[in-house]
């Protein structure tokens, strides 16, 4: 009961990078609090009254902006600010009303108009890229859009791989449009179990519509919804004191790991109690989430992670659980073995990694690194040696080498060879906000 109540306020819990957090997750379980709105200022609206947005977009460093009359918020914590200070030009056309719809487009083959944020206003359109406006915009929406109606409810961008085509999805009344960026084709649709979307939003490859103060998750091709919705926007798009969050960033010098890993195709991860945060999504900004969302059996943590060959090993006291590191990860059947069995070794762990394209998995317990080739059987420690630093808790290797984490610091070696052998450890880093999406 309590767990699932727990999944629910954290299943999709997220901050953007100006104001990101490990910890409000944590908080979010705690912190049933019902204190009362104190501050309810009359010119700016607030969200966390329960409102209907007019638009939602994200801007090309992964910021989100969501939209309501001439305000709009900036990510998914703070208050409302007028949206002139940030897309100056939409207040200088007062004969249109406020926006009606906003995506970001993703045209990977036209560089000169990806990531630009598109809005929509009555029947024009603007296109701003680092937040200033496009030459020649506001334009009509059908010189950009043809087949595209004017006074659009919802947009949303639809990139390859999730849709057909480089597409987006245009939303008006019970109608949808879905236009593929290259061939200006549309296809209109009705997907009449969906309600009318006010608003749309792609976010960690999922799509939102959103309609009141709720919303309801879709597939983008078949407008099929699965799982239970609608769901209260309050609950996980922003941080409202009264339901859940309102935890703040952790500090930089707080945020330790228990283990990171990042896989083949670049997508990394930090672990760190019962969370885990995305590392490489900055468009979509950083983000954290409950380990067992993903990994199910994992609900109490880690202790150390590496990923091998397509698939993601994660070590708990001293048993190893093996999945397939594509999303859903499924964990491979036989699994968890003990370490023992798997590689030879007693738990715990404190931090593991294999460097790209190599079969020796490092494993670091107290002041020893103990090497292990994955592709011998049986797998066997080929060489054990004590290490400079003590207290190393995660460690990953990457294309600039390898990352050891000690508390909030970090030392970066060339290699795993250096690590082992130099006789001087390097300075210790700290995390920086860049990094974790802590603050200073
Ligand atoms: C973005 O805008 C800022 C301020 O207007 C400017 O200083 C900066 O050079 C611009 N960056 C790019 C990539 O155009
Ligand atoms: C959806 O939009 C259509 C067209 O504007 C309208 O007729 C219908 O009443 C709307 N449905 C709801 C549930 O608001
Ligand atoms: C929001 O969704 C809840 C169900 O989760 C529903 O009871 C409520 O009527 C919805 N409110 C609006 C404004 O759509």
């Amino acid at each position: 009961m309590l767990l699932s109540q727990t999944l629910c306020l954290c299943l999709a819990l997220a901050f953007t990078s100006a104001a990101p957090t490990l910890h409000d997750v944590m908080m979010a379980d705690h912190d049933h609090d019902h204190h009362e709105d104190q501050a309810h200022h009359k010119a700016n609206p607030d969200r966390c009254d329960g409102i209907e947005f007019d638009a939602i977009a994200p801007d090309e460093k992964g910021h989100t902006f969501f939209f309501k009359g001439d305000h709009l918020w900036n990510g998914f914590t703070g208050p409302a600010q007028v949206s002139s200070a940030f897309f100056k030009e939409l207040d200088d056309h007062h004969h249109l009303g406020h926006v009606d719809a906003a995506f970001r487009m993703h045209n990977k083959e036209k560089p000169g108009d990806h990531d630009h944020i598109y809005f929509f206003l009555e029947d024009k359109v603007f296109s701003y890229y680092n937040h200033s406006l496009e030459k020649g915009y506001p334009k009509n929406i059908q010189l950009d859009f043809p087949g595209v109606p004017s006074h659009l409810d919802a947009a949303v961008e639809c990139p390859k791989g999730e849709c057909n085509s480089d597409s987006v999805l245009f939303f008006k009344g019970e109608e949808v449009y879905n236009y593929d960026i290259a061939t200006q084709l549309v296809k209109k649709r009705q997907w009449a179990h969906l309600p009318n979307c006010t608003s749309a939003y792609r976010w960690l490859e999922q799509y939102y519509c959103f309609h009141g103060h709720n919303f309801t998750r879709f597939h983008p091709v078949s407008g099929e919804v699965n799982g239970v919705y609608p769901k209260d926007a309050r609950h996980y798009f922003m941080s409202c004191p009264n339901f859940g969050h309102g935890g703040k960033a952790p500090k930089c010098s707080e945020v330790t790991l228990d283990a990171i890993t990042s896989d083949d195709s670049g997508k990394t991860y930090a672990f760190t109690g019962q969370i885990y945060m995305r590392l490489d999504t900055h468009r979509d900004g950083k983000h954290t989430f409950p380990i067992a969302r993903t990994w199910k059996e994992l609900a109490n943590g880690v202790d150390a992670v590496f990923s091998y060959s397509d698939k993601i090993y994660i070590i708990k006291g001293d048993q190893v659980y093996i999945y397939k590191s594509a999303a859903p990860f499924t964990l491979i059947e036989g699994y968890p073995k003990s370490l023992k069995e798997e590689l030879g070794i007693e738990g715990p762990v404190n931090a593991a990694f294999v460097c790209a394209g190599h079969h020796i998995v490092h494993i670091i317990q107290g002041q020893k690194m103990q090497d292990i080739d994955l592709s011998a059987t049986p797998r066997v420690v080929a060489r054990e040696v004590p290490l400079p630093i003590a207290g190393i808790e995660a460690g990953m290797c990457g294309p600039d080498g390898v990352k050891v984490y000690v508390g909030s610091e970090y030392y970066h070696y060339e290699s795993p060879r250096l690590l082992a052998f130099s006789k001087m450890s390097p300075e210790p880093k700290k995390i920086t906000p860049d990094m974790m999406g802590c603050v200073e």
